[in-house]
């Protein structure tokens, strides 16, 4: 959410910080902004993706041009997209300028203050008060002035900031936003995701709460939170940095569709010895802990609530523990019930989502213990749980999540196979049967995606619709939340999943002659019950598309569609289904012109309540 570039070094800053805007711009693109060293600081930024700041900076004359510079991507939270809005951020007389990701929640009290004392603003956002409280706390000391106004905020900030009494350098400072610092040969880099700047380097330091950096063209040098000299040690990033383009993709969400296989395979493999879950699984809970859960809550956000709500399915099948997949944002204000026999499961590719990360930081406070399954290594979510899980799934970028989502799945069948497992409640015979059926998970989907073209052809029923329902039961259930919101949020289009058996208890009143019905029928156990659904909503005239395994096929007579995915273990059948309802929604989205990578008004990483 916002994304953050700085660059102090030998060459041109200008594009340094617009090829790292380009490679965030996924974090938010309501606006965009680049500030300038050059004598004074000069800023250009307006409304709209980074296209539009580009035409701009090549209409600016004198061109913008100088050694340091700081840049941001901004999805808008104080005051709506507009110039004005748009970060970088300056105070009154042009000293200090700033780019943050974050929210100041008490930005309020400092700026009732400051125009008390006669001080202007010019935009609605809460940045702006950070750059003017840099002006008013000025004392000569950059640095130590950083840490006055920091110490003062209320809220979560990664900064980078410019001083016009200090050209050369950028101080960064950060509290529970995400920021990183690089060097090499071409200068010194800040950025929100290492994304930004793996073109020029591997080596990377990643900021922790109240840590501070001073950037120079010559490196960085780093200071506790009492401005201590710090000395840090490096990540060496090893993914490829193809993994963040879109090679040869047209989009990167089909990109990421395409790579699930892969990173699947992956991400089960890293769990996996001998063809058994390696012992220890979860470094950080033991054993007998594990054994000893009374209850399980699964917190997460959006699509990565889906895969809790699968998780509950599975955990309880099969480890007989009660499992609650919650919404993060509802269970933090629900005085949840948790002691010390309760087990949170923590779900983030990004690791930085703020309703999640308060969510894992209540049930820790009331004794429970946090798993965290994520996919960013180092992530806020990952540093605050007992143990993490970790995806392959490698740099996300399209906004819609889709491998991720894969690999956090594949990682719940692991865990949840592991606690039945130590529990005494799955033999080693059924542990290797089941895991050999997981295993060739990957070359299934593969083959779905093979006929991805099929897919293609039946979203030509979806482009000119309003409305689409997505049913089933039980993990088809879970599955249907997940299509249905992949096809709203890229396409558009107004889409509800339900429980099939839920349906006729008010929601069915809104089906009628054409209305489209996606029905979820793999799941063995239910899957008499779904038909008997199909058949109520075709009795009312629904468009029903069914997507089931090859081995029920023959058995779902009403649906005028048919989406056949090959036979798997009933445990397992929701990572297949996930898959053509992607290319159904990418697809859709693809007539409908709609910006798939980039849909109105997300981001990728929700750093906010
Ligand atoms: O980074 P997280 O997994 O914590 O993000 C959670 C949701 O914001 C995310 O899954 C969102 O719903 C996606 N846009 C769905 O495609």
């Amino acid at each position: 959410m916002c994304g953050i570039i700085g660059y102090a070094g030998r060459n041109n800053c200008v594009p340094y910080l617009l090829n790292g805007l380009e490679r965030l711009e996924y974090r938010g693109y309501d606006s965009s902004g680049i500030a300038v060293m050059n004598e004074k600081i000069r800023t250009v930024k307006c409304k709209g993706k980074l296209d539009f700041l580009k035409e701009r900076l090549n209409k600016t004359s004198p061109s913008l041009s100088g050694f340091v510079g700081v840049g941001h991507t901004r999805w808008a939270t104080h005051g709506q997209p507009s110039d004005l809005n748009s970060h970088p951020h300056s105070s009154e007389s042009g000293l200090f300028t700033v780019v943050h990701n974050g929210i100041i929640e008490n930005y309020a009290l400092f700026k009732n203050q400051l125009i008390a004392d006669g001080v202007s603003f010019i935009s609605e956002t809460d940045t702006e008060v950070i750059a003017q409280l840099l002006e008013k706390e000025y004392d000569g000391d950059f640095l130590y002035t950083v840490k006055k106004v920091t110490d003062k905020l209320e809220g979560s900030f990664a900064l980078a900031i410019m001083c016009s009494d200090f050209p050369d350098e950028i101080i960064c400072a950060k509290r529970q936003s995400p920021l990183i610092v690089a060097s090499c040969s071409d200068g010194t880099f800040t950025a929100s995701d290492v994304t930004a700047v793996l073109s020029y380097t591997r080596k990377i330091y990643k900021l922790s709460d109240g840590e501070f950096a001073r950037l120079t063209k010559d490196g960085a040098v780093f200071f506790t939170e009492n401005l201590s000299p710090l000395k840090k040690e490096y990540e060496e990033i090893t993914y490829d940095i193809s993994s963040a383009e879109k090679g040869g993709y047209e989009h990167f969400m089909l990109k990421e569709i395409f790579e699930q296989p892969d990173v699947i395979k992956k991400t089960i493999s890293s769990y996996l010895s001998g063809g058994k879950i390696k012992t220890g699984l979860s470094a950080g809970l033991s054993e007998d802990y594990l054994k000893s859960v009374k209850r399980i809550y699964t917190v997460a956000c959006g699509s990565a609530y889906h895969v809790g709500v699968t998780a509950e399915y599975i955990i309880e099948k099969l480890c007989r523990i009660p499992t609650e997949a919650d919404i993060a944002s509802e269970f933090r204000y629900r005085e949840p019930i948790i002691d010390s026999d309760t087990l949170v499961i923590a779900v983030s590719q990004s690791g930085e989502t703020a309703d999640t990360l308060a969510a894992i930081r209540l049930a820790r406070k009331e004794g429970a213990k946090v798993l965290s399954i994520v996919n960013v290594t180092g992530s806020a979510i990952a540093c605050e749980s007992d143990a993490v899980l970790y995806t392959r799934a490698g740099p996300e970028i399209a906004v819609a999540t889709t491998k991720a989502y894969s690999c956090q799945l594949a990682v719940i069948y692991i865990l949840a196979l592991y606690i039945s497992r130590i529990k005494g409640l799955l033999s080693e015979k059924d542990e290797e049967n089941i895991i050999s059926e997981l295993l060739l998970l990957p070359d299934k989907i593969d083959e779905i995606l093979r006929n991805a073209r099929d897919t293609e052809r039946l979203s030509d029923i979806f482009k000119d619709a309003h409305h689409a329902y997505f049913i089933g039961r039980n993990t088809d259930y879970a599955a249907a939340l997940e299509g249905s919101l992949k096809m709203k949020e890229i396409s558009y289009i107004h889409s509800e999943a339900y429980g099939a058996g839920e349906l006729k208890h008010g929601t069915i009143s809104l089906i009628e002659k054409g209305t489209l019905v996606v029905a979820l029928c793999a799941c063995d156990s239910v899957f008499q019950k779904t038909v008997s659904n199909i058949k109520e909503v075709k009795a009312r005239g629904a468009t029903v598309i069914c997507i089931t395994t090859q081995k029920h096929e023959n058995d779902i007579p009403d649906a005028d569609y048919l989406i056949t995915l090959p036979d798997s273990l009933s445990l397992f059948t929701a990572s297949l289904e996930v898959i053509p309802m992607q290319l159904l929604s990418y697809f859709t989205a693809k007539k409908r012109g709609c910006d798939i990578d980039k849909p109105r008004n997300l981001a990728k990483s929700v750093t906010v309540e």
